[in-house]
């Protein structure tokens, strides 16, 4: 029988020297292993005599424990100093500061709208909206726009293309936010028909619309606010006072000036184009044109399923974009496509 206490001290000796625990196995099959030499000797006692066997068979057990208990230790001290190692390595810097968090803003151009849109529901109007893709009728025809209109040209208009490619004559981007005065109207009409009396339509109507246009001062893209006022007696004067307190509750300036120039829209009978004139401000004294407007004619009425001996109405139509550009002294209508950060971040 060979020293077993040398034994457990080499076995010791060579754990400790395993510096990893690929290392630490191998030299564990040195002595445990199928052919390891602790083995080799429990194999070896079934050659002795029981009595022999009984006290070798002790002594190898003890020392394989020891072995055993050696091998357990030097594993977790390893494992133990990888672990240490591995955080060291990944150590996170928590005295870095942080990137940040860049909060949101609200688009100046949404801005606007929720603003006329608060300014008007204060004064009992509905916001309503329609398809951008719409068709020729709600677009043009109801619209009391002849067939022949320039409007409807292919140099203003976007039209949609079938499956065959072929320009279609029935839809298109809209080219207004006119055409929900008429999905309102019979959308209304069909709700209250069984009163006798039609309560008053008063709804705005905000959304993109499209045309063939593009400069600093006219997108592809863009925005309108529709707005129309139905009911009995509704009339050029309720226009004029309506338009005239949004604006100057729009732009904060009691002193702001509105005027009516007369014009002409199809849809409209009179017509008028809305012009304003800050009193202070780098455009001072300048009139600018804010919208189209006018009395409802009474074909778009009949379009609508609205008697026009019995309703008036007016409607009008302005550009939150150009609204927008005049709050905030911003002279490149483009800005507000470009998605470019810097601009946004200045209307926080
Ligand atoms: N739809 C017109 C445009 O896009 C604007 C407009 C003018 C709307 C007069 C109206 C209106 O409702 O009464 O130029």
């Amino acid at each position: 029988m060979p020293d077993l206490e040398q034994l457990v001290v080499q076995a010791t000796a060579d754990f400790s020297a395993a510096g990893e625990i690929s290392r630490l196995e191998e030299a564990k099959a040195a002595y445990l292993g199928k052919d390891g030499s602790l083995t080799a000797l429990l194999k070896g006692l079934g050659r002795l005599s029981p009595e022999e066997r009984k006290a070798a068979g002790a002594a190898l057990n003890a020392a394989k424990a020891d072995i055993e208990a050696a091998l357990a230790a030097r594993r977790a001290a390893l494992r133990r100093a990888q672990l240490a190692a591995q955080l060291a390595a990944e150590a996170i810097d928590v005295t870095l500061p942080g990137r940040g968090q860049t909060p949101g803003t609200i688009h100046p151009v949404t801005r606007t709208l929720e603003r006329i849109e608060q300014l008007f529901r204060s004064i009992g109007f509905e916001v309503a909206d329609g398809p951008e893709i719409e068709t020729d009728w709600h677009n043009f025809t109801a619209l009391n726009t002849p067939e022949n209109h320039p409007a409807r040209s292919m140099h203003d208009t976007f039209y949609l293309l079938d499956e065959q490619g072929r320009v279609r004559a029935d839809v298109l981007l809209r080219t207004h936010t006119s055409p929900v005065q008429i999905r309102s109207m019979l959308a209304h009409v069909e709700k209250y028909k069984h009163l006798e009396r039609m309560p008053e339509i008063r709804v705005i109507c905000p959304g993109r619309v499209y045309r063939v246009d593009s400069d600093a001062t006219h997108s592809p893209m863009f925005h309108q606010v529709e707005g129309l006022w139905v009911g009995e007696n509704v009339s050029f004067a309720d226009l004029k006072g309506v338009m005239a307190d949004f604006l100057r509750r729009f732009f904060e300036s009691d002193d702001l000036k509105v005027r009516f120039r007369p014009s002409f829209f199809p849809f409209t009978e009179p017509s008028a184009e809305i012009d304003v004139a800050f009193m202070h401000g780098p455009m001072e004294g300048r009139w600018l044109e804010i919208a189209g407007c006018g009395m409802v004619h009474p074909n778009v009425l009949r379009a609508g399923g609205i008697d026009p001996e019995k309703y008036t109405g007016f409607a009008f139509g302005m550009g939150p974009d150009r609204l927008t550009m005049l709050r905030y002294s911003i002279s490149d209508l483009r800005l507000f496509f470009d998605g470019d950060l810097r601009f946004l971040r200045q209307f926080q």
